[in-house]
């Protein structure tokens, strides 16, 4: 499919991914039909996203009138069916259980259009599996978005095993034209790039705290005052390269034996599920969440984040690879 033939945009899930994806195709200008198989959320979901789109106004980024004409792109619809009427490209978004992802796809293939577009947002489990429920595979891809994925640029695009390569760059470019940076993942291993990236640091930082090296505050500090404040403008192999691959080598010469490499999650972490310390969502993690703080904090996230997105767009020489 060319990509001037997509028109009209399908989300399958309008929960926390979900709406924020109907809300960057609608404010690219798409018609965007949105799905959730629980009534409650579908309904809420125009309120949540012109709840993020007041902070792009406060910020001076969007007006306030085209907040009614975004949300009047968007159709929420009652059944799969619905949804179908009228996409070129559906983008699923729905809880991450690989059974859950497959009965809607195996659904999807039923009412949409044979050439229509797939892809899946989910966060590691590999495309090509996924893919085993539909019957024309080569139309089908990985995207996932990055949250709030209505202000991050990045999209990693996943190749799975039958993707076509035509689809493959349609979906790159649309994503351009959305004003999103798509990343080229040319194989599909579990958790793509970005999370495997984030979940190694992860895993380092629960070790350090399980084994009292330093408070999760100090773990978090060292990321949120340091290396963290280089991330907006340069990557790791870039920061490598910088620091010199000399020392790089030596650093991971004497420190690669001390670092933890476990294959299981922590015990850290295992008992303070067992405590129903689930994070934010359930008021307590490695830190306490009363509703007020989580509040402030997403509103302050979503801020700061607008702001280096859009001084990143701006023009900040951000691309080591230019020549
Ligand atoms: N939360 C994140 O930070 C994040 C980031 C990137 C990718 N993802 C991935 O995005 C996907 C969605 O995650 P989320 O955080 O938005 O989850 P979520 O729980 O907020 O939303 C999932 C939605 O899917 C709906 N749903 C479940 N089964 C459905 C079905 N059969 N048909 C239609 N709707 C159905 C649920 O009602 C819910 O509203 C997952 O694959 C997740 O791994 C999440």
């Amino acid at each position: 499919m060319e990509l001037q033939e997509i028109q009209h945009i399908g989300v399958v899930g309008a929960g926390l991914m979900g709406h924020g994806i109907a809300q960057v195709f609608a404010s690219a200008g798409y018609r965007v039909n949105l799905y959730d198989s629980a009534p409650a959320t579908l309904a809420s979901a125009k309120e949540r996203i012109g709840a993020n789109c007041r902070v792009f106004v406060r910020l001076g980024l969007a007006k306030p009138e085209e907040i009614e004409v975004l949300l009047e792109r968007i159709s929420l619809c009652s059944s799969l069916e619905a949804l179908c009427d009228g996409p070129q490209y559906l983008i699923e978004a729905v809880l991450e259980d690989i059974g859950v992802k497959r009965k809607v796809y195996s659904d999807l293939e039923r009412f949409v259009s044979p050439d229509a577009i797939l892809s899946s947002n989910t966060s590691a489990i590999s495309i090509t599996e996924i893919g085993e429920a539909l019957q024309r595979k080569e139309r089908f891809l990985g995207t996932h978005f990055w949250n709030p994925p209505h202000i991050l640029p990045c999209v990693e695009v996943i190749k799975g095993a039958h993707t076509g390569e035509k689809v493959f760059e349609t979906v790159c470019s649309l994503l351009e034209k959305t004003g999103k940076v798509p990343v080229r993942v040319m194989k599909d291993v579990p958790g793509f790039l970005g999370n495997r990236l984030q979940h190694a640091m992860w895993r380092e930082a629960v070790a350090l705290c399980e084994n009292g090296i330093a408070s999760a505050e100090d773990i978090d500090k060292v990321v949120k005052y340091g290396l963290g404040l280089r991330m907006p403008f340069l990557g790791p192999l870039e920061t490598a390269d910088l620091a010199g691959l000399d020392l790089t080598f030596e650093v991971h010469r004497y420190l690669f034996p001390h670092l933890d490499a476990s294959t299981e999650p922590s015990p850290l972490l295992t008992a303070l599920l067992a405590q129903g310390a689930k994070g934010a969502k359930t008021g307590r993690g490695f830190y306490p969440w009363p509703p007020e703080k989580l509040r402030r904090i997403i509103e302050a996230r979503d801020g700061v984040l607008l702001k280096i997105v859009h001084e990143i767009v701006s023009g900040a020489p951000t691309d080591a690879a230019d020549k």
